[in-house]
């Protein structure tokens, strides 16, 4: 039997509810499989700082430190609520991204998953969702803008000025590099590297060592396409796309539009890997404005644990399990408050019922293990 560690770091705002329903799942597939997890739940986000006076306290990174595997709820308050804390200690800037720099995570999967149970989602066309919508963009996640250096001050003439750099080492682009041509290689050998090469120099960089990696996955096709291009063909023509690999901010966007064509972020779950330790997050924020009242999808979290089975315990068949479970309970015609309006034709259901639903359907699949 294998045992694994989990850190649990529910988070803020629908965090805990979507949370303790991936828990759930978490625990029906020790039932189901040759497998024991130790669930370690630890504070992360707005909740540790007002317990701690640190967003990331010391005790988190402990438990995360001893865990083969992270699975991580949204974090953050609302724009308000978040200038009562100092910038430098918030949510984002004082966890989010210090995790994703201790542990390296710099391949982050995010998948646009629309099969045609949950066509009824997506604001595009049927002509253009066509037989479902199936993309991972792979976004890097530990350079760029985000970690590059930061200046603010006032200049000689008095004025506000502030700099952000974008920085990337060649060993950054080449270890993305490899882990999106593996996965291209594992899925329809087709890779769209997205860039900006007619402007950035850091693209023009980025292309250089993807033709470098390139050569080692002649089976793979490469088609390279301008970000703002992209931003319009994915709207136009998503079911072109399969493997999307691009920087960290042009990742962040593209993966939220990705939400847009699912018809919902709370559709996107994600798997953020490093070579010695993962998480896995939804791709969302808190959503503070619906906390707390058990209407909130909990797919990206349970879709988080799939990404976490699949890429962290090596349990792949119980991962699509997983999936179909979610998506055949959006199959029966069941939906949450969250994603859909009460009066168009679906059975609403709280977040609990959509738990449950999913574990009922579960625990029905052939086991696996
Ligand atoms: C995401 C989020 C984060 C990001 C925020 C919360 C810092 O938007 O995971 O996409 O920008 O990376
Ligand atoms: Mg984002």
């Amino acid at each position: 039997m294998k045992n694994y560690k989990i850190a649990i770091l529910a988070g803020d705002g629908i965090g805990p509810e979507i949370t303790a329903e991936a828990v759930k799942v978490l625990k029906l597939i020790e039932q189901r499989n040759d497998v024991s997890f130790e669930l370690m739940p630890a504070l992360f986000g707005a909740c540790a700082y007002f317990a701690t006076g640190d967003a990331f306290p010391q005790e988190t990174k402990d438990i995360c430190d001893a865990a083969d595997a992270i699975l991580k709820g949204p974090i953050g308050l609302s724009h308000e609520e978040s200038k009562g804390i100092p910038i430098d200690k918030q949510p984002e800037r004082g966890a989010l991204l210090p995790m994703r720099r201790r542990y390296n995570t710099y391949a982050n999967f995010r998948p646009v998953s629309l099969p045609k149970e949950l066509a009824h989602f997506s604001p595009l066309k049927p002509e253009i969702i066509g037989e479902g919508i199936d993309i991972i963009i792979v976004r890097e996640l530990v350079g760029g803008l985000y970690f590059g250096e930061k200046e603010l001050g006032v200049d000689a003439n008095g004025q506000r000025y502030v700099k952000e750099t974008l920085e990337y080492t060649e060993a950054q682009i080449c270890q993305i590099m490899h882990q999106a041509f593996k996965l291209a290689s594992h899925r329809k050998k087709v890779l769209h590297n997205i860039h900006k090469s007619n402007v950035l120099k850091s693209s023009v960089l980025w292309n250089e060592i993807m033709e470098e990696v390139a050569i080692e996955y002649p089976e793979v096709e490469v088609i390279n396409i301008l970000v703002d291009a992209a931003a319009t063909l994915l709207c136009l023509k998503p079911t072109q796309f399969d493997v999307m690999v691009m920087e960290n901010m042009f990742g962040d966007i593209l993966s939220d539009q990705g939400g847009g064509i699912l018809g919902s972020l709370g559709l996107m779950p994600s798997a953020c890997l490093g070579d010695e330790k993962s998480y896995y997050e939804p791709s969302h924020g808190s959503a503070p404005d619906i906390a707390g009242k058990n209407i909130a999808n909990p797919y990206s979290m349970i879709g988080s644990v799939a990404m976490m089975l699949e890429n962290s315990f090596d349990m792949q068949d119980e991962a699509k399990n997983v999936w179909a479970a979610m998506q055949g309970v959006f199959a029966d015609g069941f939906s949450t408050a969250d994603l859909s309006k009460s009066g168009s034709g679906v059975n609403m259901i709280s977040t609990v019922e959509f738990g449950d639903k999913v574990v009922e359907k579960l625990s029905n699949m052939p086991k696996v293990g």
